[in-house]
């Protein structure tokens, strides 16, 4: 659990440190350099969700993406990576639509999931 926070805690200076770069928290930063959803997986998700996506309970409840029947819905999981929910924040700002849809696809298609259906960065768009 301590590990996942300090993930957590380290990549919430990263993201204020991009946003500080670019000129303050209004301006837009530009998207974290990862190009395939296990990459955007390991940067930034298994922090909370754990390594074998089965989440964690500690200093906060982190739900189990494994084996989950609430992604089977592809715009479920998608809203929920850009809008945040609760104790999880957005990353609207820091993915963009062809990263956001990679990380989708990914979970959606490991730790056993298996929705075949793929989501495309034009659908993200159409979400944001
Ligand atoms: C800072 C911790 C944190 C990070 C980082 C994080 N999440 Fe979450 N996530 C949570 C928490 C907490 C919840 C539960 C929100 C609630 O319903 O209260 C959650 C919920 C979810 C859900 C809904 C699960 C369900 O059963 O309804 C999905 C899907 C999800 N996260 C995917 C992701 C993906 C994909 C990433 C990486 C892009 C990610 N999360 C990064 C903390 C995090």
């Amino acid at each position: 659990m301590n590990g996942g926070r300090l993930t957590c805690a380290a990549f919430t200076a990263l993201a204020m440190n991009a946003a500080l770069a670019q000129g303050g928290p209004f301006a837009k930063p530009p998207p974290l350099p990862y190009e395939n959803g296990e990459q955007v997986y390991r940067a930034i998700c298994q922090g909370c969700h754990m390594p074998d996506a089965k989440g964690a309970q500690g200093a906060g409840t982190y739900p189990a993406l494994a084996e989950n029947a609430r992604l089977a819905a592809a715009p479920y999981p998608a809203l929920v990576v850009l809008n945040g929910k609760s104790g999880m924040p957005p990353f609207r700002r820091y993915l963009d639509d062809a990263q956001v849809a990679a990380v989708v696809n990914y979970v959606r298609t490991n730790f056993g999931n298996r929705y075949t259906d793929v989501l495309s960065a034009d659908d993200v768009k159409k979400l944001r």
